[in-house]
């Protein structure tokens, strides 16, 4: 079984998609993850300058290198604001999202199945996949959450630098000519701004269950 969980940054769909994997004993894996690992490679070697050539081989070589295993053991600093930004920029290159998408669906279609949270998963990951889930919220609403998750772990950026990171990342997300961000048609969408999380991980649950349901009822009357 797979569940393809799309959205934009902090919209909470991380967080629903690991419990999500929980309560179906499935599999979680974050496609953001392995875009950040590539950042945080280049930026490592200290290269961010995504107009250059270098930047654009060094991604290229830098998704090469990813395997399983270094999606169990991230560096430190890999949910910070500059990874983010080096990841936008290195997912907007054609064949690092080629090498990324295979990597994505070796995993995945492993048994018994998985949540994956990302931008482009109902769309062009997994366009078949079982269920398909778009989760949103306000700009507001996304930049307040993150700036919190970003003082709980000691760093300084203020509310309107995460604003604006968020606005200026959504744009490269949604505009980018490689499988732009993108709300998949047969995709069900929820709107977190003013939901608990209890609330959204009901809303999918009730979602999948029935689903799930008439899919039995279908086959029994087959
Ligand atoms: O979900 P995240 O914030 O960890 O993702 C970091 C960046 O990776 C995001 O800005 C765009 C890119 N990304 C992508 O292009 N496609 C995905 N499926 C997941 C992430």
């Amino acid at each position: 079984m797979i569940i393809a969980i799309d959205g934009p940054e902090a919209s909470g769909k991380g967080t629903v998609a690991k419990l999500i994997a929980k309560k179906y004993k499935l599999r979680h894996l974050d496609s953001g993850l392995l875009y950040r690992l590539t950042g945080v490679n280049l930026l490592d070697q200290g290269i961010t300058d995504d107009t250059t050539d270098t930047f654009v081989t060094a991604a290229i070589s830098a998704a090469n290198q990813i395997t399983a295993e270094d999606l169990d053991n991230p560096p430190n600093n890999i949910r910070s604001m500059g990874v983010g930004i080096n990841a936008s920029k290195v997912a907007v290159i054609p064949d690092v999202r080629d090498i990324l998408t295979a990597i994505q669906q070796n995993i995945a279609t492993k048994k018994p199945g998985a949540v994956i949270d990302g931008r482009d998963i109902g769309t062009v990951v997994f366009p078949n996949a079982d269920f398909k889930f778009w989760i949103t919220a306000s700009l507001e609403h996304r930049a307040k959450r993150r700036f919190l998750d970003y003082q709980a772990s000691g760093r300084k950026d203020t509310l309107e630098e995460v604003t604006q990171a968020i606005k200026d990342r959504d744009y490269r997300d949604r505009n980018r000519a490689a499988s732009p961000m993108k709300k998949a048609d047969d995709a069900h969408l929820i709107d977190t701004s003013k939901m608990s999380i209890d609330a959204v991980i009901e809303a999918l649950s009730t979602y999948i269950n029935a689903k799930l349901a008439n899919r039995v009822g279908k086959g029994q009357s087959q």
